[in-house]
């Protein structure tokens, strides 16, 4: 999973405060409509309790994903060759990323994570698991543009973005993200870029509220693990009793919001500033974006990848693109 964070590349107060985390908790409490970026979910304890998640019942997205990966290794040898270094954004603890690596052949892999720890763990398991392959770990903000090594420059890339991730971001944070990527994977040969990314699919919002919502309270958790970070880590005294785990289906921006709802009243302070919140009002959390084939390509469009291939598990819930980089081009 992409989106964790680690004690690397975080920037700290005297006090030992994450100042980014500071920063973006007071900005976001103090708008109309608070919200808290989802990217803060991942401590320790929200990585855990997102591992969980996977696998609950009504928590289709990574069975139906991995579905794809082992059904479809010889499509995917086909469509992308052998050859390429693969380079995946967010590597995390990802189970799928040996099920495309034995696919493809690939002539080396790349995980990319913001979590040094991370990172390592799956540079090592990688490497043991294949001998021979040379893996050159990168531990940077994908966000952005991304330096590789340049052992790899030579290669051309597939760069590899499982778990509808992407789903995570505003579209406009999704465009920005996916030209970055497509920076970050030219390689010096003519041999344009190639993306494999996860994207979940529109569908009956019953079963997506359900994935969101788990009958065991484990998203609940996940979402209020929020708070207690908030209270541990910025010298904070929300009331966690006071406000419940909401996930809605929005349909005209096609995505679950998951919000934290307060249940009564209630006044309190962040970093000795103070907040109140009345009865059913909300702190908004997380987005999670589902895709049509159409909403996906644009999405891939906007931001100069052309989708060549497109897999969808038996069911039908989730899809993995394969776009490629397209050549600058005038309009029309
Ligand atoms: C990481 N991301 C793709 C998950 C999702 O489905 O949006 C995060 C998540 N939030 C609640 N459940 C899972």
């Amino acid at each position: 999973m992409a989106a964790r964070e680690g004690m690397a590349l975080v920037d700290r107060d005297e006090a030992g405060v994450d100042r980014a985390f500071r920063a973006d908790v007071l900005a976001g409490l103090r708008q109309a409509q608070k919200a808290v970026p989802a990217r803060w979910f991942y401590d320790d304890a929200g990585s855990q309790l997102f591992e969980d998640i996977t696998r609950l019942e009504e928590y289709y997205p990574t069975r139906a994903e991995t579905e794809i990966l082992e059904a479809r290794s010889r499509a995917f040898a086909m469509a992308i060759g052998p050859g390429r270094a693969v380079v995946e954004f967010g590597s995390g603890s990802s189970v799928k990323t040996p099920l495309l690596l034995s696919a493809i052949k690939p002539a080396a892999y790349v995980p990319l994570d913001i979590s040094g720890g991370f990172l390592r763990e799956a540079a090592a398991r990688l490497a043991h698991q294949f001998p021979g392959l040379p893996v050159h770990p990168v531990e940077a903000d994908f966000m952005r543009e991304v330096a590789l090594p340049a052992s790899v420059s030579a290669l051309p890339k597939l760069g590899f973005f499982p778990g509808s991730t992407i789903g995570n971001m505003v579209p406009r944070t999704a465009v920005d993200l996916l030209r970055s990527m497509r920076l970050t994977l030219q390689a010096d040969v003519g041999v344009q870029p190639m993306l494999l990314i996860g994207m979940d699919l529109v569908k009956n919002p019953r079963v997506l509220i359900a994935a969101y919502d788990d009958a065991k309270g484990v998203t609940a958790a996940f979402n209020l693990n929020l708070v207690h970070r908030i209270n541990r880590e910025l010298a904070s005294t929300i009331p966690a009793d006071a406000l419940r785990h909401v996930a809605r289906w929005e349909d005209d921006l096609a995505r679950v919001e998951m919000h934290l709802e307060a249940v009564r009243d209630i006044a309190f302070e962040v970093s000795g500033q103070h907040f109140a919140m009345q009865a059913g009002e909300t702190i908004h959390t997380e987005n999670s974006h589902k895709f049509t084939r159409r909403s996906g390509n644009l999405l891939l469009a906007a931001a100069g990848w052309t989708p060549r291939r497109r897999w969808l598990d038996s069911a039908r819930r989730f899809s993995l693109i394969l776009a490629e980089a397209t050549a600058p081009r005038n309009a029309p």
